[in-house]
């Protein structure tokens, strides 16, 4: 059997390994919190944004002060392209949400944003 740690570790890695969890809406129709789920925002981010204690992603709470929904809306289309615009981000890969319509990545920008000011 495998010693507690590495369960523990095995455990927390199984939602990364299965996928993003499943939200029974078109994404045309979901909302930014369920896009967040759906879109496995929260595998590297955690649900209130305060990030992966495996170090996937980082914290989002603290970050308000440098977005709009625009400009995380951009962000999600092209991280890397974003990233290049400035020294603050670039140091690990944020995935590209380029499948994803204006429409939706805006509505997950609004969604972050609540998650930055405490909402
Ligand atoms: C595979 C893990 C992973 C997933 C999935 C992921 N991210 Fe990230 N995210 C990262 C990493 C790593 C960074 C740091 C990127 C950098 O430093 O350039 C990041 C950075 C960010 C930032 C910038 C934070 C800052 O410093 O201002 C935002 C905003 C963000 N992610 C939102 C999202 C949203 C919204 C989704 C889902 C649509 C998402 N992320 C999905 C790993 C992930």
């Amino acid at each position: 059997m495998f010693a507690r740690p590495t369960a523990l570790v095995l455990l927390a890695l199984l939602p990364v390994a299965c996928g993003s969890p499943k939200i029974d809406v078109p994404v045309a129709e979901q909302t930014g919190a369920q896009l967040f789920i759906s879109q496995g925002c929260v595998q590297c981010h955690a649900k209130d944004g305060s990030g992966s204690f495996l170090g996937l992603g980082p914290d989002l709470r603290d970050k308000g002060a440098f977005w709009d929904a625009g400009s995380l809306a951009e962000y999600l289309l092209d991280p890397a392209a974003f990233a290049a615009k400035t020294e603050r981000l670039g140091a690990k890969e944020m995935p590209a949400y380029d499948m994803l319509d204006l429409a939706a990545r805006t509505r997950i920008g609004e969604h972050v944003l609540t998650i930055m000011n405490g909402n």
